[in-house]
């Protein structure tokens, strides 16, 4: 149902031009809102003014385009205006003890507070556990500003669900969930992101829209973990676990299939869900789906590892000195994003054993684990046939899966999709 809400909404604050925040901005400039976006980094706002994109799916001619509508970044709060609406697009990531990490929250928070005015709408995106906006948020924003929520100004939740690199589901095709913590925040949460995308989606309240977001992402993580340790047991059962997955895919409902893999990666799954686990330990006891995933998934790239070990001594080839091609090494396809991703371990774990580590990926011009550099291949073909494993993490699309399988000596598909030509030496996970 459409809300009836009429505020005037032009000016739009951004707290964060991140993968969540830059997308906003330029959706929101395009829809008609006076946007600036603030970034504690002096090198991202320093980029943006200069049309330069710092995120896989806004290119620079977005940002040139974003800048034309009147967009501005800055690092300089005394610069920023009141605000209608303020949106917070910060970290989220876990501390040093694998709880949640709150500090940018709070610190992005006490900059809406300062610039929030009767009326404004603040919106948290960042994903984090159930009930942070209404007893993290909500007190610091109403001891900053001496206004009410709900009275004074609007709170609420609303998760992003961008999907890196997806070319069908964008910002505005994308339902937006919306949980406001009074039901007249949930009116103008609803108004604002109905401006801007095609549908909107009320939560029940702000704990519901956080839940929602955190549900997703710990759905992906346990499913993943779920085919990650069939694919352990399925090849010494000797059964071809891709095969049973297009198999069951296609029945037509009860069923979404998801593939194994080098373990997860990025700034979603493998953090998000420890939000909730932190917050159910809070009760007294595990939230033990999770953990379990957690401990699976993590497992993966000393799995790859040993797989890598096991192919080479079937060619009488020690890890130690033996040449290692890693292909794709972002944490998904087809993005530059290397958060979190499972090829840094690879990496740690291959060079521990001795093996000389290079890689090769499209998006990555030079790469470091642990400060020492990884060689770069800028050849493929030719690094494919001289190493003497090529290890395939990531199948972005420029490959040509099926010439490596022709080329390289020995293939390690974590991802079960190159094909097999007679003759070529490729193993699955
Ligand atoms: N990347 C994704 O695909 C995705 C998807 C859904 C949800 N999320 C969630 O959204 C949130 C943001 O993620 P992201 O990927 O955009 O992060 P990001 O690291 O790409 O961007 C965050 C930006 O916030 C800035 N920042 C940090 N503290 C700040 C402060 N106090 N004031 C102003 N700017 C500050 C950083 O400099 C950075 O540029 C996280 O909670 C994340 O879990 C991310």
């Amino acid at each position: 149902m459409r809300s009836e809400y009429s505020m005037p909404m032009q000016d739009l604050l951004v707290i964060g031009l991140g993968y969540v925040g830059l997308p906003l901005a330029v959706q929101a400039a395009r829809a008609g809102f006076r946007v600036t976006g603030y970034d504690a980094r002096a090198e991202i706002a320093d980029g943006l003014m200069t049309g330069r994109s710092h995120v896989d799916d806004v290119t620079d001619a977005e940002v040139a385009e974003t800048l034309g509508r009147g967009f501005a970044a800055t690092t300089d709060e005394a610069r920023i205006g009141p605000q209608d609406v303020i949106v917070i697009c910060v970290p989220t990531p876990l501390s040093a003890v694998g709880g949640p990490d709150l500090s940018a929250v709070q610190a992005a928070t006490a900059t809406a507070g300062r610039l929030l005015r009767p009326g404004t709408l603040v919106s948290l995106e960042s994903t984090t556990y159930p009930g942070t906006t209404e007893e993290v948020v909500r007190p610091l924003l109403e001891k900053a500003s001496g206004l009410s929520a709900g009275l004074g100004f609007s709170l609420a939740f609303s998760p992003e669900r961008i999907d890196p690199g997806n070319p069908d589901y964008g910002f505005a095709n994308t339902p937006k969930i919306v949980g406001g913590v009074t039901p007249s925040c949930a009116d103008a949460a609803e108004a604002f992101y109905g401006k801007i995308c095609d549908q909107v989606v009320r939560a029940k309240s702000a704990r519901e829209a956080e839940l929602a977001k955190l549900l997703e992402n710990t759905y992906r993580h346990v499913n993943i973990a779920l085919v990650n340790e069939m694919a352990i047991f399925c090849r010494e059962l000797d059964v071809d676990l891709h095969d049973a997955i297009r198999c069951a895919a296609t029945k037509p409902f009860g069923f979404q299939p998801f593939y194994p893999g080098p373990g997860v990666g990025g700034h979603c799954i493998p953090i998000d869900p420890n939000y909730l686990s932190y917050k159910v330990r809070t009760l007294g006891y595990p939230f033990r789906f999770v953990e379990l995933a957690q401990e699976i998934n993590g497992r993966m790239p000393g799995y790859v590892t040993e797989r890598a070990a096991e192919l080479l001594n079937r060619s009488a080839q020690p890890v130690n000195g033996a040449r290692v091609l890693l292909l794709g090494v972002t944490y998904k396809q087809d993005v530059a994003d290397q958060r979190e991703s499972p090829a840094r371990p690879i990496v740690r774990k291959l060079r521990g054993r001795g093996a000389a580590v290079a890689y090769h990926d499209p998006y990555v011009p030079a790469w470091q684990v642990d400060g020492e550099a990884v060689p770069r291949a800028a050849d493929l073909a030719a690094a494919a046939a001289a190493a003497d494993l090529v290890i395939l993490l990531q199948p972005h699309q420029g490959y040509d899966l099926a010439e490596i399988g022709r080329a390289a000596r020995l293939v390690l598909d974590t991802r079960g999709i190159v094909p097999k030509a007679p003759g070529s030496r490729v193993e699955t996970l």
